[in-house]
């Protein structure tokens, strides 16, 4: 069933992320028949363009970035005669009558007051003075149709979030507000929670009982890509960690909802955030590892260090590689090591998870068997593979009792996986239908801020002495591999 009638309003019309990945969304969702029969967007920025230079910039996006190319020529100019650009300051609070007048307009055209729907795709520091003059509009009182949503980051740390969510609860209700996390859009995320809950077959195994350690890793293999000055800003810990890495671990440590409700997910997720032990400033050095990689080669290709990438502090502390150690204090993940990294130019882009299962209490097998013992393993590869993968031993064939450790996967193939919609994809969907199951609650930003604060203040407040620390195509700073370790256990780069 395709969502009301709504118009989208594109603040950061001109911008890269509009440009990469929300029209791309967008016309994907028209393609594959999932756009409202009447729907209206509109790209706000102050660059000028016309409407149809505005179109000639976003299909130029659409050539590059969309995950559907075949048939663009085909229907472009259908979606196009939806698409239009209008420039205004978003500091100009005389010229919001552009939006409400746009409203008006296909209000009467449409003859039904549509779904309006404001997206933030700007820089964070703007969001407060744009959303504050939306706030001001009639439009926004509007609960049930007026939505806003905000982009990541949301806050710089802890204070400022809550800031940001004090604002925007001034003038919006909670249900209007959608804090956009787009690893939460991702199909194998979101298939974290088929894998748990449709199945009876893991949750019994899927605690401390059973479970040794978990480890999630978001490496990158890019570097900046021109970000310097944002990145200056943010470091890897705020940019990947705060959010998409904590929004992994709630699913895969939150408990089973009882329904699908989006309060009720939220609630049993915030539960694994509240649940996180909390980093004792003195013990900050014992729990997480910071890196900045130096210059190098990548791909065969002599690459910059950090510290010499345009916009960035030569002298700069700013991490790009964080890894930390967290345990949940609940009755199901007690003493359990969850160990999350990530970081820029690393060897190879890979996302997955890694459930690390205890061995067996006994090893009844022949000495020769102690060398290739290896305990179960159960693998969710987020991307750029999508599967998951159960590792468990065998007996070799042949007259010894010699064991092997094969692999159980599911794959996403080839053809589901051109079929598998891109994370904003499904998110922009979410917003035209008002889901907010896959979109963060204010409470739990704040929640996920607590989580890494105390690393946050410690890193901030002593400089590193060994930057940088990791050469580009490796897997980060030796420190790291320490980190994990201490317990015995080591990173497990290919699953
Ligand atoms: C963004 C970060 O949120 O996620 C980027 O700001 C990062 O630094 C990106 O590169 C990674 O997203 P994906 O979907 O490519 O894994």
């Amino acid at each position: 069933k395709r969502p009301p009638a709504s118009i989208l309003f594109i603040f950061g019309g001109s911008g890269d992320l509009n440009y990469r990945k929300l029209t791309p969304a967008l016309y994907n969702l028209f393609l594959d028949e999932w756009m409202p029969e009447k729907f209206a967007i509109a790209g706000i920025g102050r660059s000028a363009y016309s409407n149809e230079e505005y179109h000639g910039h976003l299909l130029d996006g659409i050539t590059k970035f969309s995950r559907r190319k075949d048939e663009q020529n085909e229907h472009w100019g259908d979606f196009s005669q939806h698409v239009s650009y209008l420039q205004m300051d978003g500091d100009d609070a005389a010229a919001y009558h552009k939006i409400t007048d746009l409203v008006k307009e296909k209000e009467a055209e449409w003859g039904q007051h549509p779904n309006v729907i404001f997206y933030l795709a700007v820089a964070p520091q703007l969001v407060p003075s744009i959303a504050t003059k939306l706030g001001a509009l009639n439009l926004c009182s509007d609960v049930h149709c007026t939505r806003i949503v905000v982009e990541k980051p949301f806050g710089h740390d802890l204070k400022s979030a809550h800031e940001l969510n004090a604002l925007l609860s001034g003038m919006f209700k909670e249900e209007q507000i959608f804090r956009i996390d787009h690893y939460l859009g991702k199909e194998t995320v979101q298939n974290i929670l088929a894998l748990r809950f449709a199945n009876a077959l893991f949750e019994p195994l899927w605690n401390r009982n059973y479970i040794d350690h978990i480890q999630i890793t978001a490496a990158e293999s890019v570097g900046l890509e021109g970000r310097g000055g944002y990145f200056e800003n943010s470091g890897a810990l705020r940019d990947m960690v705060q959010n998409h890495i904590l929004q992994i671990l709630c699913m895969v440590a939150m408990e089973a909802p009882v329904s699908f409700d989006a309060n009720e997910i939220r609630n049993k997720k915030v539960d694994v955030l509240h649940a996180i032990r909390r980093i004792a400033p003195d013990k900050v050095h014992e729990h997480a590892v910071r890196g900045q990689y130096s210059s190098g080669t990548k791909k065969g290709e002599n690459v910059v260090g950090y510290r010499e990438e345009k916009g960035v502090n030569p002298e700069s502390a700013i991490d790009t590689f964080a890894a930390a150690k967290f345990y949940i204090d609940n009755w199901r993940w007690q003493g359990v090591p969850i160990y999350v990294r990530t970081g820029k130019y690393l060897n190879q882009k890979a996302t997955h998870i890694t459930l690390q299962f205890k061995s067996p209490p006994h090893n009844a097998f022949p000495s020769e068997a102690e060398d290739v013992w290896h305990s179960n393993k159960l693998t969710i590869s987020i991307q750029p593979e999508m599967d998951i993968s159960l590792s468990f031993q065998v007996k070799r064939p042949g007259q010894t009792m010699t064991l092997d450790p094969v692999n159980m996967t599911f794959s996403y193939d080839d053809a589901s996986k051109d079929h598998a919609p891109e994370a904003y994809e499904t998110l922009l969907l979410d917003v035209m239908e008002g889901d907010a199951t896959l979109f963060m609650r204010g409470d739990q930003v704040e929640a996920a801020w607590k989580v890494i604060m105390p690393i946050l203040e410690n890193w901030e407040s002593n400089k590193p002495t060994d930057f940088p620390n990791y050469a580009p195509e490796s897997w980060g700073p030796d420190a790291a591999d320490q980190l994990i370790a201490r317990e015995g256990h080591a990173w497990i780069n290919t699953p």
